[in-house]
């Protein structure tokens, strides 16, 4: 029978990665409280209407990407693909119009597309979500592109590039829809298929197609901008000079259309330099219909999300710090017969007085015992053979220096505390 491996697409984040995760999330928790937003638990699974309707029907996340199944019920439930749209239904459930607005939430765990896996790209993968609910000022839309910036900062990205475009909203997008069409109409044949299909549900990304003929045909086809509406103009400039006053550079992208239907107005990338075809560290924008199109009021919010494989990826690119990796300060090394029994106690002691410690658990020769403590990071190999019990003693032995000592088993805990702190 062959062994089972892990589906397509998912990965396994082991220990020699996921302390750098941890690193990731306690930066970028750090801000998150700085910057005034809480973070929220969100399930994992919601009724497959949430996505339908919130992201979109005729989104290729909705269309294509989405784990869906039935419950022994037989309702449609899917696995989230994103969190926007859980955020709002969660805000909306538990009346957090009555808090203070906007509610500033956050939100971090995996998320599920059916995608065609390469690097940087998963069908598993792991989102940390921002999202400010329940204020349409054009300040927080400058907020969300700012606490993004400053979270790659504090991680010590750089080499980035921050994309913003403003995508229109009800009243703009179909004249924009039409002029695009006519702009699009003769050139439809030259399109390739995906784009062709789009044609009449969703022509406004084909502005986003990578394929490069595609490109070429649409780069003299009219932005968003071209068409936006007098409010949605007004709250750009603000957006745009809001930027400047913080000192945020930015390129703007009239071909940034997001993949996400919800969007309305500011939408905005934040692309790494490092990541080659998969190279958007941070997505997001405002969707100020979003709770309306879930069955909720009329309900504005501007948020993004940052993907955190990536994050991680671009950091070992560039060779960012990720802290100190976690190691255990003592390996306990035994022999068999009493002595064992007293390096378990001597174990024991060290973990109560709050020193991280360890021991072998694999009958090991001396020697490898030695080679294991070297190979764990520890500080101290702390030595208990017949001959340190018989004497009430341990050897402790410095293994950044060799330096060797030893030290009365009673003092064990104390010594060690002095000499760790
Ligand atoms: P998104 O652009 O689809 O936006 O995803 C946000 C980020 O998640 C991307 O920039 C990328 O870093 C990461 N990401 C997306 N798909 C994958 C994948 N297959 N593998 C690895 N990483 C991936 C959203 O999801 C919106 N909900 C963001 C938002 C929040 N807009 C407003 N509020």
């Amino acid at each position: 029978m062959s062994s089972i491996k892990a589906p397509r697409g998912v990965r396994d984040i082991l220990p020699d990665e996921s302390w750098k995760w941890e690193y990731v999330f306690a930066v970028t928790r750090k801000a998150a409280s700085d910057f005034g937003y809480r973070e929220v638990h969100l399930p994992v699974f919601e009724h497959t209407e949430l996505f339908s309707r919130g992201v979109g029907e005729t989104t290729d996340v909705v269309e294509k990407e989405m784990y869906t199944f039935e419950d022994r019920a037989g309702r449609s439930l899917t696995l989230r693909p994103e969190l926007s749209a859980s955020m709002v239904r969660s805000y909306l459930e538990n009346r957090m119009d009555r808090q203070h607005q906007p509610a500033k939430l956050w939100s971090a765990g995996p998320m599920f597309r059916y995608e065609r896996p390469q690097k940087g790209r998963y069908r598993q993968f792991w989102q940390i979500d921002f999202e400010a609910i329940g204020s349409q000022d054009p300040f927080v839309d400058v907020e969300s592109v700012e606490l993004s910036l400053e979270i790659f900062k504090r991680l010590g990205l750089s080499n980035l590039e921050v994309v913003v475009n403003s995508v229109g909203c009800p009243v703009c997008r179909p004249v924009h829809k039409k002029a695009l069409q006519d702009f699009l109409r003769p050139r439809l044949n030259d399109l390739c298929e995906t784009c062709q299909a789009r044609f009449d549900r969703n022509p406004l990304r084909i502005l986003d197609c990578k394929n490069p003929s595609c490109r070429a045909l649409t780069d003299d086809a009219p932005g968003t901008i071209s068409c936006l509406c007098e409010e949605c103009s007004e709250h750009f400039e603000v957006v745009k000079k809001g930027l400047e006053m913080i000192g945020a550079s930015f390129r703007i992208d009239n071909r940034l259309v997001r993949g996400l239907d919800y969007y309305t107005k500011t939408a905005y990338e934040v692309l790494s330099g490092d990541l080659g075809a998969q190279n958007a560290v941070c997505g997001g924008g405002r969707y100020d219909n979003l709770a309306e199109s879930i069955g909720g009021p009329h309900t504005p919010g501007v948020g993004f999300a940052t993907g955190v494989e990536r994050i991680v990826l671009t950091m070992e690119q560039q060779g960012c710090s990720f802290g100190e990796a976690p190691n255990i300060e003592v390996f306990v090394i035994s022999a068999d017969g009493p002595s064992r029994e007293e390096a378990v106690r001597a174990l024991y002691d060290m973990r109560r007085a709050g020193i991280s410690a360890d021991i072998d658990y694999t009958g090991r020769s001396f020697k490898a015992q030695f080679k294991a403590a070297g190979g764990s990071g520890a500080v101290f190999a702390c030595i208990l053979g017949p001959e340190e019990v018989a004497s009430g003693q341990v050897t402790l032995k410095d293994l950044r220096t060799g330096e060797q000592k030893s030290v009365r088993r009673a003092e064990l805990t104390d010594f060690l505390k002095t000499r760790l702190r």
